[in-house]
């Protein structure tokens, strides 16, 4: 199952909770009979009075002459004096306590779940739309392998969808480099031995973008001077590993497909797959 419908179905739970919850609330606010209680007097205030009328009716066959028993003499003197009874009708009783707490506590969790789906439904937006963050199609993967390499010259290309330097790679260095636990960061290249490599755009020491340096054939980062060769690895300045990189593949169009979902972290490459520099640098 994958991240996105992990997310989708967590989403889904979150909303019949929050469902339920609301019902549960407002439930509480009928009657036995289902009638909904708007304004009128709860349960609680009900069964009290009923309690009341009860011990007055019991206080009264007492004072009557009727069989007495120790439990009636022994009613509270409230319940047996003839007060004229007040009804109060149910605008004049209004909210009561209970009701209000009911709907703060119904109010205060709708909220909270409309916040925390908003907040997933942020989180996963990348991947259900299709940007940075989940697959990108760069192209066809033929028409760019034949833009990067013009002559012995490797000239990356730049796809700003997927944040990524696109490069060729000779598959013969893959043995003993880098990579050699991680294939799926090189795409094609069955026919002829050159396929294709997404370095991610970002510097890893502390993100600046990094361009290519045509003349060194590498890539140097303008910020504090970090120096990688044409295949991402690191060869000099302060940063702590080689340029990450995505996987990738060829799609059944023949599209380079980017999975900038899938980001791919290598230690500083023992074995260089590649002499670097190979001309002036660009940056000193
Ligand atoms: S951010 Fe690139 S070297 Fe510091």
């Amino acid at each position: 199952m994958s991240t996105t419908t992990i997310f989708i179905v967590f989403v889904i739970i979150a909303a019949v909770i929050a469902a339920v919850g609301i019902i549960v609330v407002a439930s509480r606010r009928q009657d036995a009979d289902g009638a909904v209680t708007q304004g009128e007097l709860d349960r609680g205030a009900k069964k009290a009075d009923q309690a009341k009328r009860k011990a007055m009716a019991q206080a009264s066959e007492a004072s009557n002459g009727s069989v007495a028993t120790a439990t009636m003499v022994a009613a509270p003197a409230e319940y047996v004096e003839d007060k004229p009874r007040v009804d109060v009708t149910a605008d004049e009783y209004g909210v009561t306590r209970r009701k209000f707490f009911n709907r703060a506590i119904g109010l205060v969790f709708g909220l909270f779940m409309i916040q925390f789906t908003i907040a997933s439904l942020a989180f996963i937006w990348p991947k259900l739309k299709g940007g940075f963050g989940s697959p990108v199609s760069a192209g066809s993967f033929e028409a760019i392998k034949a833009e990067v390499i013009q002559g012995g010259t490797v000239i990356p290309k730049f796809v700003a969808a997927a944040q990524s330097w696109v490069v060729p790679f000779e598959l013969e260095e893959l043995p003993g480099s880098s990579y050699e636990e991680t294939p799926f960061v090189i795409a094609g290249g069955e026919s002829d031995g050159v396929g294709l490599m997404a370095l991610w755009q970002r510097c890893v020491h502390l993100g600046c973008r990094v361009p290519s340096c045509e003349s060194s054939q590498g890539f140097e980062c303008p910020c504090h001077g970090s120096k990688y060769n044409r295949h991402g690895e690191y060869e000099d300045g302060p940063a702590p590993r080689n340029l990450d990189r995505f996987a990738v593949s060829v799609n059944p169009g023949g599209e380079l497909i980017i999975d900038t979902g899938t980001i791919v972290q290598t230690a500083r490459s023992k074995n260089k797959t590649v002499g670097y520099p190979q001309g002036p640098f660009c940056v000193g």
